[in-house]
């Protein structure tokens, strides 16, 4: 199976394992990536069996509005009963690292705010330390030279990513030579850095539930 085939097997795998939940006032977390947008086909075949869903970016949104699948705010939702979505590398203890794709913030703004998160992956994303995948930080643009040189003190090689501008404006560094230990003090130490917004790492809310697709299928982990 190619990864594309692996990624589509664990999207398939999510909508078994959400169907039996959905109601008609049922409105979903919807994460961002090449595997959520395969999630999000396959969603769009259940359209009439819920309300809508919550985005963590502009382009999931816009992808669901194709499906004619309503996408509601946050705010007005307040939480919702599953958050589906990828990673860039996923640990033992179901901890992620995430933000390939520069949606991080929106993306742990939504986790957050889910009774459950499904992350479904290919088998390529798990992985025993976090850290091989460069740690994405999202930044204010005017701090992005002290947020660098600070994590440069963490050990982190920091390089801008240029020409991408996140969905809130801001900018995005990717820690390379970053081998993590301790992904929730990290992560944390991390959002102490004045003028970062978030980081990648999603230990404090990691996932609940992990679909992780090779060739023999799909395992589910918890
Ligand atoms: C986007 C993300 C994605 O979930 C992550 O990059 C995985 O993407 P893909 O499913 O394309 O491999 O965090 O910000």
């Amino acid at each position: 199976m190619t990864q594309d085939e692996l990624k589509d097997a664990v999207a398939a795998a999510a909508i078994d394992e959400i169907r039996p939940h959905l109601a008609r006032s049922t409105v979903l977390g919807i994460g961002t990536g090449s595997t959520a947008n395969l999630f999000i086909d396959r969603l769009a075949e259940l359209r009439d069996e819920f309300k809508g869903a919550v985005a963590s970016s502009e382009a999931s949104a816009e992808r669901l509005r194709g499906h004619d699948i309503e996408v509601f705010e946050l705010n007005e939702v307040g939480s919702v009963p599953f958050y589906i979505d990828g990673a860039d590398e996923v640990n033992a203890h179901l901890h992620m690292i995430k933000g390939g794709g520069a949606a991080l913030t929106r993306e742990k703004i939504v986790a957050a705010c889910s009774e459950r998160f499904i992350c479904i992956a290919d088998a390529s994303k798990r992985v025993a330390r976090l850290g091989a995948f460069p740690l994405p930080v999202e930044v204010i643009p005017m701090a992005r030279s002290y947020v660098a040189r600070e994590l440069v003190k963490l050990g982190a090689d920091p390089v801008y990513r240029q020409g991408v501008v996140t969905d809130n404006g801001n900018q995005i560094i990717d820690c390379f030579d970053f081998m993590i230990d301790d992904p929730l003090a990290m992560e944390a130490r991390l959002n102490a850095i004045v003028g970062v917004v978030t980081n990648g790492l999603f230990a404090a809310r990691g996932a609940d539930v992990l679909l992780l697709g090779d060739t023999h299928g799909v395992e589910r982990l918890t």
